[in-house]
């Protein structure tokens, strides 16, 4: 089946280079006024000028999606999710509006471990329904792949039962890069034994997962109350042998050097980065280790301390945006609230923040040779927007700007 999409009033290619985005690149969108975009079997075969596509000979017989006045852009590739996790954390919430800290709260029951324990009692079935609401959300607000974590189990079953459902739900409607989290916290029957855990999950989960090809990537949260700089350099070690990539959650509340580790080690993302310094964001820069940075948690957390983008995108670093959606400390699953939020706390332009939410949030997954941009070859995943110019699309913030979510279905993946 061949597609036309035309009469988009700006069409944002993000075409470029195949590295990732840095510097003049990351504020260069690839802007096309009066574009189209020619599709067949869900494979772009051109976009550009709209009076050079439609000569295209495939393009006289093919169906038509008119984007008259609209913004068209490549999907938000929402690179870093917690998306199984069974129920909010509405306790939690009112206890920090009432003044109660992130640790404060874990420590009286609620956080990561109060959603571990609910993970492990309930079925795949009753995971799946939440998953579901929470993928049909996404894809109205315009993500069309997302990277979700496991992490809320931490014991065998519970995350084989969690991986498992991710593979099942992938695909429908959203692409899914699948990372196992085994390094969350250690769970209660580890209680002061994070390194007899750590010892655990890489001799017995990751050999496990990557046998039955259940995650592309490990990630480890390596911060004060969770895991050591050591302790997180070893599990990702042992993750890197057997052939994961790495993602790390880096510098979120504590400055632990675990933006430098993902550096050393070639971790794909390092994630977070509020507390990152200097050092930290000269070692990025001169990386290709993304650094994305989530400011909904910074928001929801009602904290003052975003990431230093304006630093890391001046230093040269290759930024990318992603929600965080958990219920923790980023319960959205609006990419375009994470723009607006990026723009107004971080200082990014508009321009750098999309191509973070694209074409660099598809490197941090590794598969930017497929997705992240509107180029000839790749997978037919687009946004019509109800705004007629790029900028409005952070400016009108905690509304959907999104008219019409265009998805290909990809090959199975991992
Ligand atoms: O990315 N900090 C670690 N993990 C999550 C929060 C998890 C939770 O509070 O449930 C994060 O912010
Ligand atoms: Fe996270």
């Amino acid at each position: 089946m061949t597609t036309l999409v035309r009469g988009a009033r700006q069409l944002l290619t993000l075409r470029g280079d195949s590295g990732p985005r840095r510097g003049a690149a990351l504020r260069d969108l690839g802007i096309v006024p009066n574009g189209a975009v020619l599709i067949k079997d869900g494979v772009i075969v051109d976009a550009g000028p709209a009076r050079r596509i439609e000569k295209l000979p495939a393009a006289r017989r093919a169906r038509e999606i008119d984007a008259a006045g609209c913004v068209v852009m490549p999907g938000f590739v929402d690179s870093h999710t917690h998306l199984i996790f069974g129920r909010p954390r509405l306790v939690d919430y009112e206890m920090r509006l009432a003044g109660a800290t992130y640790t404060e709260i874990a420590a009286a029951g609620g956080g990561i471990l109060s959603s571990v324990e609910a993970v492990r009692r309930m079925s795949a079935a009753q995971l799946e329904t939440q998953a579901r609401a929470a993928l049909a959300a996404m894809a109205r607000h315009g993500t069309t792949t997302v990277e979700a974590k496991s992490g809320y189990a931490l014991d065998e079953a519970g995350e084989l039962k969690t991986l498992r459902l991710l593979a099942k739900l992938n695909g429908d409607p959203l692409d899914i890069v699948p990372t196992y989290l085994g390094a969350h916290l250690a769970p209660p029957e580890y209680r002061g034994k994070p390194d007899a855990y750590i010892d655990w999950t890489t001799a017995e989960m990751m050999p496990q997962i990557r046998r039955r090809k259940l995650a592309r990537f490990v990630d480890v949260y390596c911060d004060e109350g969770a895991f050591t700089l050591e302790q997180s350099r070893r599990y990702l070690d042992h993750a890197r042998s057997l052939g994961f990539g790495l993602k790390i959650h880096a510098e979120q509340f504590a400055r632990t050097g675990a933006a430098r580790l993902a550096v050393e080690l070639g971790a794909a993302s390092a994630d977070h980065l509020e507390q990152a310094g200097d050092e930290d964001t000269r070692a990025l820069a001169q990386s290709n280790t993304i650094a994305t940075l989530l400011p909904g948690s910074v928001f929801h957390l009602g904290l003052r301390t975003y990431a230093p983008a304006r630093a890391l995108i001046e230093a040269g670093a290759a930024v990318a945006l992603a929600t965080d959606f958990n219920p923790g400390t980023s319960p959205t699953y609006s990419m375009q609230m994470v723009l607006s939020l990026a723009c107004t706390e971080m200082r990014m332009s508009p321009a750098e923040a999309i191509s973070a939410a694209t074409i660099n949030g598809a490197h941090a997954l590794r598969c930017a040779d497929r997705i992240g941009s509107l180029e000839r070859g790749k997978q037919a995943d687009l946004l019509l927007l109800t705004v007629a110019d790029y900028r409005e699309l952070p400016y009108y913030f905690g509304t959907n700007n999104v008219h019409m979510t265009i998805k290909t279905p990809c090959p199975k993946q991992s």
